[in-house]
């Protein structure tokens, strides 16, 4: 039921879309586009805000931190989270942010689609929260590969025009608020990271939501999430050095000096040693957690992605080697025969020469000369 009204619903919106994305003026669209927060001058915000459903009071989520859709199918991503699977959003928006930063970077639509389909299906499969959207997100995803086009050309585009660096809206660079302590460096990981403004806002956005949603887990949880969330963003973007150093310094610091400001409170307040022993304790899973994650993907999309290299790299070895061994053993051969030929031609010439020898020295000259000669061919 849900899947057909869905249907109806977007299959509209794609051929409108269609037909203003073939439209000459693609950015006068960008209503509530991936390109918002960097040009927000020629949007009307107060119109957008009253077309859209209000995100904050649905999830918890603000407006200009909401990622799904683009144009018409905002409101419809919003509706159908909504009704399906409300509790997901949050998830599912950080695969949409993850998703902008892809187009925005312009990283290729079809890895971008890949990798945003593989993550709302990893929410569907593990989430019980989301596991009612499955269907929706068989829906999505290859109608993606369809209306996707339109949104990553205009990301393009956008990206093309503002060669001068547009401010970004201060608002949609958001730090976390439950660690304030902490806010410094985590703006320094804006700065550092380009192309990846909307997953880091999502990551900050969904450490909040983790604090005022109550769960049956600790609210260290929450830093845990956290650090997951950064961590995970080095298989999402082009390699960056600098990025690296900051979220390392960042996740540095979230483990010395602790996560939550709750946490925080709670920590004066206990036992010098009890602090001592809880700060290990933090260490120690934080550690765990990340070797586990980053080491076994580390290795793991190593080997993955060395492989087509690698592979190519023993065939072009292996093919040299065979080429090298064929010639080195085309070479000894006719090498082995020259040889035999010469020694032949030698006897030849020395029988020549020792039954010629007595009777003229000038034809042994004459001979050696020949000889020589052959052996130089
Ligand atoms: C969202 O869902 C709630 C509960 O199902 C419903 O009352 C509300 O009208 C919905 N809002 C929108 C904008 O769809
Ligand atoms: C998904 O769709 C199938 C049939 O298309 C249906 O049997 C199933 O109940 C649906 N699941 C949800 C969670 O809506
Ligand atoms: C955008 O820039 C790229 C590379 O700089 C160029 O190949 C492409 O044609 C440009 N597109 C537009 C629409 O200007
Ligand atoms: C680390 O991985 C092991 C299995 O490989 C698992 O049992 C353990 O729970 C993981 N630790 C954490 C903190 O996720």
């Amino acid at each position: 039921m849900n899947f057909s009204v869905f249907l109806l619903l977007v299959l509209p919106s794609v051929i409108v879309l269609a037909q203003f994305g073939a439209g000459e003026e693609p950015t006068t669209q960008d209503t509530f586009d991936y390109s918002t927060p960097e040009n927000p001058v020629d949007t009307e915000p107060p119109v957008v805000a009253e077309k859209f459903p209000d995100t904050e009071k649905l999830f918890g989520i603000p407006n200009n931190l909401w990622r799904c859709g683009s144009d018409f199918v905002t409101k419809m991503a919003i509706k159908q989270i909504n009704n399906t699977c409300p509790l997901a959003a949050a998830e599912f928006n950080h695969c949409c942010a993850v998703h902008d930063d892809c187009y925005d970077g312009q990283r290729g639509q079809k890895h971008c689609d890949r990798q945003f389909c593989e993550c709302l299906e990893y929410h569907v499969a593990t989430d019980p929260n989301a596991a009612n959207c499955g269907n929706l997100t068989k829906m999505v995803c290859p109608l993606l590969s369809y209306y996707g086009r339109f949104a990553y050309d205009d990301s393009r585009d956008s990206k093309n025009s503002s060669v001068t660096e547009s401010p970004v809206a201060a608002e949609s660079l958001k730090v976390p608020t439950q660690i304030p302590h902490l806010s410094e460096p985590y703006v320094e990981i804006y700065a550092s990271c380009d192309e990846q403004h909307a997953t880091i806002a999502s990551c900050a956005l969904n450490n909040d939501l983790c604090y005022r949603t109550p769960r049956a887990e600790p609210k260290e949880q929450c830093t845990v999430h956290l650090i997951r969330c950064l961590d995970d963003t080095r298989f999402n973007r082009k390699p960056s050095k600098t990025c690296d150093l900051a979220i390392d310094e960042y996740l540095w610091k979230l483990i010395r000096f602790g996560g939550g400001s709750e946490d925080t409170k709670e920590m004066e307040t206990l036992q010098d040693e009890d602090k001592k022993k809880e700060i290990q304790m933090n260490v120690l899973m934080m550690q765990e957690i990340l070797t586990n994650k980053t080491l076994v993907r580390n290795v793991y999309l190593q080997i993955v992605r060395h492989s087509s290299s690698l592979g190519l790299l023993s065939c072009l070895t292996f093919l040299f080697c065979v080429f090298s061994c064929c010639g080195i053993v085309i070479y000894a051969f006719s090498r082995c025969g020259e040889e035999e030929d010469i020694r032949r031609h030698d006897e030849v010439i020395n029988v020549h020469v020792t039954s010629s020898a007595s009777e003229v020295p000038s034809s042994s000259t004459m001979s050696s000369m020949k000889s020589s000669s052959s052996t130089r061919k």
